[in-house]
């Protein structure tokens, strides 16, 4: 059965390029991301883990871990590494799961079944500190990923964690935000002390409780 949002992420263990992972462990009560890539030494997974490398301050600065799979071996992976840098200008920095048996692409039904080669698909998985799934994404080999996005939403789900707010279309950091429906009016003006506007009984904004 494919995951769902709301769902425990899959435990696992797994070499890496930074070692043995025992995935629940390794979010140790953090958000987590887990991006798995079609295959080793191809062009738009090369650009993706270089982007990751040199915008991983981000994910940092929101207190999130990351870490990668590619459905071949470690010596692979440690062999496109060198050329991820070369090429993207960068360094890794985070983790990337081997996974030549898909074991770990299985548990998170992240192979893309049409593929020639049974490869994974790009999928994206952000993981609360609760080891719930919080967010998937899955987009087609040939798409690169936008990770200002993932940022994005990742900035989006953590704020309905942490402040019962959500995000409207085309939201962006510092905007103001949609308090959730769950909350009643009566408790606006304590949990929200910098004010709020009620456009509809269903539709109340307020600016973003974070900043
Ligand atoms: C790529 O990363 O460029 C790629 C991988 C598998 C299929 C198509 C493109």
């Amino acid at each position: 059965m494919s995951l769902r949002l709301g769902d425990i992420a899959p435990d696992f263990t797994a070499e890496t390029t930074e070692g043995i992972v025992h995935f629940h462990q390794w979010i140790e009560g953090r958000w987590a991301v887990l991006f798995s890539h079609p295959k080793d030494f191809t062009p738009v997974c090369t650009t993706e883990l270089g982007k990751v490398a040199k915008i991983k301050s981000e994910f940092d600065k929101r207190g999130v871990k990351i870490i990668g799979i590619s459905v071949d071996s470690l010596q692979s992976h440690k062999e496109w590494i060198k050329d991820i840098n070369e090429t993207q200008h960068a360094t890794m920095n985070y983790p990337l799961i081997a996974d030549p048996q898909r074991i770990v692409a299985m548990k998170y039904d992240m192979l893309d079944v049409y593929s020639p080669d049974n490869l994974t698909a790009r999928s994206v998985f952000v993981i609360g500190p609760d080891k719930k799934i919080k967010l998937m994404i899955t987009y087609p080999a040939s798409t690169g990923r936008n990770f200002e996005e993932i940022l994005r939403a990742i900035d989006s789900v953590q704020l309905t964690a942490n402040y019962s707010v959500a995000t409207p279309a085309d939201w962006k950091n510092g905007e103001d935000c949609i308090i959730v429906p769950s909350v009643k009016d009566e408790e606006i003006k304590a949990k929200f002390p910098k004010g709020h506007n009620r456009l509809k009984p269903y539709l109340r904004t307020t600016p973003q409780p974070n900043i």
